[in-house]
């Protein structure tokens, strides 16, 4: 086995895809389980006590700071087949492999599922704990074992789907087990036949609008608009430095939802359950006057405005004051909390 290579005052610059520059006392890349446990040994002898962060493609983080202790980051990769029955097939996927190249990979193999969640940024141990979602389809409709190790004593424990107690944005590994776990492995259980998840409008508005009927579409064709549309309406962070959606969509009693249709007719929803609806914070953001307005060196994105971007050379700070001129103008014009996605690092206690 090989031994890991821990990096010290490491720049996690790469490691964000808002573009902030900031440092970590250690970093430790790792290819196995075993890799992962020597890493945690060393983070006993030598950072006892200190924060321990572990991070997949850091597409949802904002560093605030330095820092100070170590940072973990999966490098597992690999596609095994667990099993193949005649509808679906249980595949095992490392955790540090990227989520993209790895829908690519299931439908170049048959598997069919995740071709609505094409392109969404990160690695497929942090689809487990975010249960990323897009266009009507989310990783949990698809996951069925996580495996992970315990960090704070290195034994293994693999969850069964129902353990992880999924919901929007939400996981166990993300509130009860926030931090004790690393994600090694993830299963998933796929399709052998192609059926189209049209749920979502805005997907089937630009299948129509390139010609596909459902008559004649393929999961290809699913990737390629899923693609195109991301394309279009999300900042590339290569160009400019964001983390996609900044803040989540609020799910709101339908009866403030009513209250607010009285003074704002247009205000959009989707249906959640019987008692609850989401808006799209998108749009109430819009309506506060932020789409495209930049403070400082951070800015609303001008075509998506859930998305928040370094505009420049931006500090986590100044990302941080954009987020709360937002937050509490659309507090106080509709009532509404927003609460961000992106997970803030800040205030470490050492
Ligand atoms: N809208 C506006 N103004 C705009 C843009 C959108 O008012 O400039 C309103 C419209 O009412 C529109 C609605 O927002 O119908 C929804 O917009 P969109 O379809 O772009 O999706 P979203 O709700 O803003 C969510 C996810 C995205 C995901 C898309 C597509 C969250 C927090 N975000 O955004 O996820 O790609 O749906 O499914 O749930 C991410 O998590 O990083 C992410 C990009």
């Amino acid at each position: 086995m090989n031994e890991i290579k821990p990096q010290l005052h490491y720049s996690l610059l790469s490691h964000n895809t808002f573009g902030i520059q900031a440092h970590a006392d250690c970093f430790i890349q790792y290819t196995s389980v075993e890799q992962l446990l020597q890493a945690i040994a060393c983070y006993r002898e030598h950072y006892a006590g200190r924060p321990l962060l572990h991070i997949g493609g850091g597409s949802n983080l904002l560093f605030m700071q330095d820092f100070p202790g170590v940072i973990l980051h999966s490098a597992i990769e690999g596609v095994e087949l667990l099993a193949q029955e005649e509808e679906r097939v249980l595949v095992r996927v490392g955790a540090g492999m990227n989520w993209d190249s790895w829908v690519e990979y299931s439908l170049s193999q048959g598997w069919y599922g995740l071709e609505n969640l094409s392109l969404i940024p990160g690695e497929v141990g942090a689809s487990a704990v975010q249960n990323i979602g897009a266009y009507g389809a989310e990783a949990a409709q698809f996951i069925r074992k996580v495996e992970c190790v315990d960090l704070s004593d290195g034994s293994l424990r693999t969850f069964d789907v129902e353990e992880c107690d999924y919901g929007y944005r939400h996981s166990v590994f993300k509130t009860l087990h926030r931090g004790r776990y690393a994600v090694t492995h993830v299963q998933f259980a796929l399709s052998l036949r192609f059926s189209p998840n049209l749920s979502y409008h805005g997907l089937t508005s630009a299948l129509q609008e390139s010609g596909k009927t459902e008559a004649n579409l393929t999961a290809q064709d699913i990737r390629e608009t899923v693609i195109a549309v991301r394309r279009q309406k999300l900042p590339d962070p290569q160009v400019q430095g964001n983390a996609g959606s900044f803040f989540m969509n609020p799910v709101v009693p339908v009866s403030l939802y009513n209250r607010l249709k009285e003074s704002h007719a247009t205000i959009p929803c989707y249906r959640v359950d019987d008692d609850n609806v989401k808006i799209p914070a998108a749009w109430l953001i819009e309506q506060c006057g932020w789409k495209g307005r930049s403070l400082g060196k951070a800015a609303v994105h001008a075509r998506q405005p859930l998305v928040l971007v370094n505009a420049g050379g931006a500090s986590g700070k100044d990302i941080m004051e954009l987020c709360r001129c937002v937050q509490a103008d659309v507090r106080e014009r509709f009532g509404i909390a927003l609460q961000p996605e992106v997970m803030i690092l800040s205030n470490f206690c050492i």
